[in-house]
């Protein structure tokens, strides 16, 4: 059988944050609750010129630069945070990349979970065609209401993943195991721009679709608890990831070592929810921050994402995948972040909407390579700086 998985993988998150310490100040909170109880420290904030398709071109940017775009002929834009009801967010990235014309553009949507069934179908279709391959992005602005008890659990930021059948990185497995059910835990009607949420409720479907993903998994012949060596889950907060890792070793009746997801925890505490592109924001912090090498060792990914759908799957880490990763670019770019102040954060959460067809300009906020210049004519305008 072919072998196929990821190539290689980059994300991107904008260079302003806003501390969880300084919301815990202004709303009177005691900042454990965040640091501790749900186990965050920054807020990413998007400028006004940043969005999904920015996000998403930066974060795929330095894969073309070092694997070029010969055989992509494919790109899946998973995201919960759509800036059009009808055409594909990927469609503006494709032109920025620079991308071959002959490629087929879509986009995937199921909450927090639709990079996972894009991932899946990348598989598939480079198992059928192993001279192809396909640029899957996850791309989400994470915004709640402000002062609901979602705020603290905002974020935004991007993953670009290569998908081929020369995965230098993570060999997908076939096994997977499902999980959906029609529950109302957390969605964003048409007419909103911030989610409607039921969040304990989401807490305990969250879980109950973790186990219910994992039997499904193993009834279908995947992997034993101890083959595996990490675990990467959704992570719309850290601490979310720890209370699941703890429900699937219960449930698993295997002892608890927290050392086998943490690694996978560090880049979301200080990037914060970032929906679609969470779970492997996760998998490239595995792989940047775990001290042991991985070579060989599997990796066991839980992605959920509300409304509900879980999927429970496999992924083998390839020898020599040290030398693909992009630890010092991902370092950097969460390195050279700054704070804002409250004030600040309240006017970056209120992106300006234009309203029928009205002309807005952008003042120059993001400091990478693209931007959104502006809207008019009901057009969005995004440009390369570079070009
Ligand atoms: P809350 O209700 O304000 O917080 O928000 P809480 O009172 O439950 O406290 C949280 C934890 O902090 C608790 O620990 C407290 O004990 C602890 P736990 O009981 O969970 O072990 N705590 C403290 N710890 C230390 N020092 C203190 C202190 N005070 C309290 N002083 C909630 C929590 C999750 C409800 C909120 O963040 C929320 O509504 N979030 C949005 C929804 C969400 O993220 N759901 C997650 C599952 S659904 C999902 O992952 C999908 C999603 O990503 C979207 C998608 O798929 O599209 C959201």
């Amino acid at each position: 059988m072919i072998k196929t998985g990821i190539e290689a993988m980059s994300f991107y998150t904008p260079h302003r944050y806003i501390s969880l310490a300084t919301l815990a100040e202004k709303h009177g909170i005691d900042p454990e609750k965040f640091s501790r109880g749900i186990g965050q420290e920054k807020i990413a904030l998007p400028g006004h010129d940043e969005d999904i398709v920015t996000m998403a071109a930066e974060a795929a940017r330095p894969l073309i630069d070092r694997y070029g775009t010969e055989g992509i002929d494919t790109v899946l834009f998973a995201t919960e945070t759509g800036i059009d009801q009808s055409k594909a967010a990927g469609i503006y990235v494709h032109r920025l990349l620079g991308l071959p014309a002959n490629c087929r553009n879509v986009e995937l949507k199921q909450a927090c979970y639709s990079a996972t069934p894009a991932l899946q179908l990348a598989c598939s279709y480079v198992a059928r065609r192993p001279d192809r391959k396909v640029l899957v992005i996850a791309s989400d602005v994470a915004r709640y209401d402000r002062e609901s008890s979602g705020e603290a659990t905002q974020g935004a930021g991007a993953v670009a993943m290569l998908i081929s059948a020369d995965p230098k990185l993570l060999e997908i497995g076939a096994v997977s195991g499902l999980f959906s059910e029609d529950i109302m835990d957390f969605w964003r009607p048409n007419h909103r721009r911030t989610p409607l949420f039921d969040g304990k409720f989401s807490t305990l479907r969250y879980l109950n679709a973790l186990i219910e993903a994992w039997r499904d998994y193993g009834e279908n012949g995947g992997k034993a608890y101890e083959d595996f060596a990490r675990f990467c889950y959704h992570l719309p907060f850290s601490r979310m990831g720890e209370k699941a890792h703890r429900h699937l070793a219960k449930s698993a009746k295997a002892a608890l070592d927290m050392e086998m997801a943490l690694p996978g925890m560090l880049y979301n505490r200080v990037v914060g929810n970032s929906y679609t592109a969470s779970i492997y924001l996760a998998l490239i912090s595995t792989l940047e921050n775990s001290e042991d090498d991985l070579t060989g060792k599997s990796i066991g990914l839980f992605s959920y994402g509300s409304g509900a759908t879980g999927e429970f799957f496999d992924a083998t880490v390839v020898s020599g995948y040290q030398e693909h990763l992009f630890t010092q670019h991902h370092q950097a770019i969460l390195e050279d972040r700054v704070p804002v102040s409250y004030e600040d954060y309240v006017e970056l959460w209120g992106t300006p909407v234009a309203k029928d067809g009205e002309e807005l300009t952008f003042e120059v906020e993001a400091r990478g390579r693209y931007r959104l210049a502006g809207i008019n004519d009901h057009k969005r305008i995004y440009v390369d700086t570079r070009a």
